[in-house]
């Protein structure tokens, strides 16, 4: 089991993904982002930040005092699971979900996705990570693990802007060594 409430507190006050701030060149409309897995809500912020009307934050974690300190109208936080959230259909400009879909089970993953690309308004962006096979956490039962071949299938129909592949030894959040092995990706809904 991940001790989500302490990787929260580790993370809290970091600057944003770099792979959010770069999917953001590509956000023309910037109404409504939805940040899946929002942990220490650094990305939320920067999407606040980045002049998005809207920012729904989503983690099956709360902080209350993270939540309240943001005191921005735009902002509003769900505690839900990715699995159990209401998308909304044809609503969202930009979905964020930085290394948080290796988390989601495996078997309710196509569902999700295709929650997600039903939710994205045309020319959405879709941002984040999966991990690939050879990820150190590939055994573990509540890390899920996806070949290069099945991460291009769940992103068919969306174009996809940048892939990439990581594959290194370092240590996690948690200061735990770990073998890293991430595909990256920002992609966007044509039609
Ligand atoms: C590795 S952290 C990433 C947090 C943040 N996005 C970041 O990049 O630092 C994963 C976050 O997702 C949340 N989480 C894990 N599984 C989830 C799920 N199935 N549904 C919603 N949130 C989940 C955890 O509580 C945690 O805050």
């Amino acid at each position: 089991m991940f001790n989500w409430t302490g990787y929260i507190n580790i993370t809290k006050n970091k600057l944003p993904r770099q792979l959010l701030v770069r999917a953001l060149e590509y956000t023309r409309n910037r109404e409504v982002a939805l940040d899946l897995g929002a942990g220490a809500l650094n990305e939320s912020k920067y999407l606040l930040k980045s002049a998005f009307k809207k920012v729904i934050a989503v983690d099956n974690e709360e902080d209350s005092n993270l939540i309240s300190e943001i005191n921005h109208r735009a902002f509003s936080f769900e505690k839900t699971t990715i699995e159990d959230y209401s998308f909304l259909d044809d609503y969202y400009d930009l979905i964020n979900a930085q290394f948080v879909l290796p988390f989601v089970e495996k078997e309710k993953m196509d569902v999700v996705i295709s929650n997600i690309k039903n939710s994205l308004k045309k020319e959405g962006i879709f941002v984040g990570q999966f991990f690939g096979i050879k990820d150190s956490w590939s055994s573990r039962a509540d890390v899920y693990v996806y070949t290069e071949e099945k991460v291009k299938d769940l992103l068919s129909g969306l174009d996809i802007l940048y892939f990439q592949e990581e594959e290194k030894d370092g240590r996690t959040a948690m200061d735990e060594e770990k073998h890293w092995h991430i595909f990256h990706f920002i992609a966007k809904k044509l039609i």
